[in-house]
């Protein structure tokens, strides 16, 4: 049966007084996952420090991203953000060899290709694949740099700038030709579409819980293949990466037999209560679903731009798109200000604005977000040409 997407849109007490298109950068609060901060106070209250109890919330959080991601548990890192990931992924690779390169896009977020450029005092090489003139980067357009140097192919599922989703099967079968591993960042795509890591062929994944998860912010997860995970020591490491959380033992550094070595310290015990709540919610209403529900909206936005003239910077092919639709504009600051001023909350990255949908939003929000542009066209309307 198909989610009342109706009543869930209740669950969302922002939705009442706001047309809310943020999700790319911060997600709607729920209430369960606003009962789930309070429960959080309330066993501190209640019993003080409980250990068990938050080592079992953070099992159940990892248990339920590998559940959403298609992986085993040991497959799966709980780590404070995208950034912890990498970096402890990055110092467990070796770049003092010939395969020493790494491929990344355009369309990294920061940190994902700031990190990899920081791994060149190592002695990595890092190469990036530039969009074509339509603004897109096939899977074609890695061809040419993904060779028998290529260490790891470091890509996003979906670009945070434009909305724009990579062909990642295309990409993964490239880079298996050469014998060089893929590391998705699947932070813009994961809970807004299914992503299965052992459909993709990805070798790595990072994401976190505050966009499309439901959850908040200070929680990412990295998941490694577990063929993978003996091989790769990270010399990044800590107290919970170790294979006895509880040794103490300081003579050595021993790390946990399963993905668990690439942790770090304590967990943030506040937010494995949100994002067990978070992860629960969408489990519930299930991937396929909330990918359908916002192929539609993300569609229909597009339709609506096509009848107002507004170009988007967005693909128009729905497989080449994710949950955000980004529109230029000749002020993009004054745009989003303007828009927040009608109730209307979105961000903008370069000189565009960006929409993001979630299974809470509907076609009224599209029609709002449409039609306060209409209205916003004379001043601040995409320069001639842009787009
Ligand atoms: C695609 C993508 N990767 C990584 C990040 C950053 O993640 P973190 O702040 O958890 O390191 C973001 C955050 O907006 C993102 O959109």
């Amino acid at each position: 049966m198909a989610p009342n997407f109706a009543a869930l849109r209740r669950e969302f007490p922002v939705l009442e007084r706001k047309t809310y298109l943020n999700s790319g950068s911060y997600c709607a609060l729920a209430n369960e996952v606003k009962a789930a901060f309070e429960a959080y106070l309330e066993d501190r209250l209640r019993v003080g420090a409980d250990w068990d109890l938050w080592v079992a919330k953070n099992e159940s959080v990892r248990s339920l991203v590998a559940t959403l991601v298609g992986a085993a548990s040991e497959e799966i890192a709980i780590t404070a953000s995208v950034s912890a990931g990498l970096n402890s992924l990055a110092s467990a690779l070796d770049f003092s060899g010939s395969r020493n390169k790494i491929v990344i896009s355009d369309f990294e977020f920061p940190t994902a290709a700031q990190i990899w450029h920081a791994q060149e005092r190592r002695g990595a090489r890092i190469v990036h694949v530039p969009r074509s003139s339509d603004g897109y980067i096939p899977a074609s357009a890695f061809a040419a740099a993904i060779d028998e140097r290529t260490k790891l192919v470091a890509i996003t599922h979906v670009c945070f700038r434009n909305g724009a989703r990579l062909d990642i099967p295309g990409i993964v079968e490239l880079a298996r030709a050469k014998g060089a591993k893929v590391l998705l960042d699947c932070y813009q795509s994961v809970g807004s579409m299914s992503v299965d890591v052992k459909a993709l062929g990805v070798d790595f994944a990072a994401g976190g819980m505050l966009k499309y998860l439901l959850g908040t912010a200070g929680m990412g997860f990295l998941y490694v293949r577990e063929a993978l995970v003996s091989s790769l020591v990270p010399a990044d490491s800590g107290w919970f990466a170790q294979e006895t959380i509880g040794s103490m033992d300081i003579t050595a550094n021993r790390p946990a037999p399963s993905a668990r070595r690439f942790e770090a310290g304590t967990p943030a015990v506040v937010n494995c209560y949100a994002a067990e709540a978070g992860l629960r919610m969408l489990l519930r209403v299930g991937t396929p679903a909330v990918e359908e529900r916002i192929r539609a909206l993300t569609a229909g936005c597009m339709r609506r731009l096509r009848e107002i003239d507004w170009a988007s910077v967005t693909p128009s092919e729905d497989h080449r798109r994710g949950a955000t639709v980004a529109v230029p504009s000749r002020d993009a600051v004054r745009l989003v200000q303007e828009l927040k001023d009608r109730g209307i909350v979105t961000s903008h990255r370069d000189d565009n604005v960006r929409a993001a949908f979630h299974f809470y939003n509907d076609e009224a929000d599209v029609d709002a977000f449409c039609a306060a542009l209409e209205d916003l066209r004379a001043s601040l309307g995409p320069t001639s040409g842009a787009g």
